[in-house]
């Protein structure tokens, strides 16, 4: 049995199958409209999400199965104390399959180790989404066609966003590669990041200077502040507004940039640039839900 909790427990090979299998769904959904009929989905929500949750649910309807779940932790027992363990146990029951979101780094890899099928990690605290880096490569890999030979930057909070712990995982493997971190001092990716990066021998810049750098990038990652991960709100309304994309900055970027963003978005990529050919955030939303479709697909043994 195979579970999902970091972006490495699946190999280079594997997440190109998850992409090539993404685009096969893509061209002709019809043909995989009963490949998981009878089969169950549960998602354990512990966390807010629009898009995860959605994404999964819908990606299980598409496929033929159904789904159940919750969506906050205060609508399941855990309000009466159950613990993460006992609550999988008992959801093994009754799915297949489980895709969990909770607010504490680690929960989804001990539910991992107490369940009867597979668990997926849907975002755990500050720490990883692997999920959401899917939908980044799938949608790098349709904008770019390559994976490799890029320069991604990543802006906004490198420190508390997990979506982008687990990008930078997920691009590090592939050849010529280099990224540029754009963040405030206090918002920098976490120092075991830093240390996966140099022991990679990775080319990197960690800097300020967004317009600086925005003419080299192929992809710009933005990301919201996350204030939910902050002890202080001061801190938080110091540090929320300080690098947002808007019309004007994006002249330092090149034709071919792709912007995308995990969303939700608050106020760090102005909505004149939506209408911008390169953003690429809504199509990116699209993207999740059929590489959902293609992991559901591997972890229940369905693929052809
Ligand atoms: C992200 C998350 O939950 O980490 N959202 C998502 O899953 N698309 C990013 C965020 O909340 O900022």
């Amino acid at each position: 049995m195979r579970h999902l909790i970091d972006i490495t427990d699946l190999e280079q090979g594997e997440i190109q199958g998850l992409l090539d299998q993404s685009e096969l769904i893509a061209a002709s959904p019809a043909d995989f409209q009963d490949a998981c009929r009878h089969r169950r989905l549960a998602t354990l929500f512990f966390e807010p999400s629009t898009r995860t949750r959605l994404s999964f649910e819908a990606a299980m309807q598409a496929l033929g199965g159904s789904v159940l779940g919750f969506s906050t932790a205060d609508a399941s027992s855990t309000a009466k104390g159950e613990s993460v363990s006992d609550t999988v146990l008992t959801v093994s029951c009754y799915a297949d399959i489980i895709a969990m979101r909770h607010p504490k780094e680690g929960a989804p890899l001990l539910a991992s180790m107490r369940s009867q099928v597979p668990v997926i990690n849907a975002g755990d605290g500050g720490h990883a989404h692997p999920t959401q880096t899917l939908t980044d490569l799938l949608t790098i890999y349709r904008e770019k066609g390559r994976l490799g030979d890029m320069v991604v930057g990543l802006c906004g909070d490198l420190k508390f966003g997990r979506t982008v712990h687990s990008l930078i995982a997920a691009m590090l493997p592939y050849p010529g590669v280099s990224f540029i971190l754009v963040s405030p001092q206090e918002l920098r990716v976490p120092g075991y990041i830093r240390e996966m990066l140099n022991q990679a021998g990775a080319n990197y810049v960690e800097t300020e200077d967004l317009e600086g750098y925005l003419g080299d990038m192929d992809v710009l990652y933005m990301t919201r502040v996350q204030r939910e991960r902050f002890f202080n709100e001061a801190d938080y309304v110091r540090l929320k507004d300080r690098f947002i994309l808007d019309i004007d900055k994006l002249r330092y970027g090149r034709e071919d940039l792709s912007i995308l963003h995990p969303l939700p978005r608050v106020n760090e990529i102005s909505t004149d640039v939506d209408l911008d050919p390169r953003a690429t955030y809504f199509k990116q939303v699209k993207n999740g839900m059929i590489v959902r479709q293609a992991l559901i697909l591997k972890l229940l043994g369905e693929t052809k």
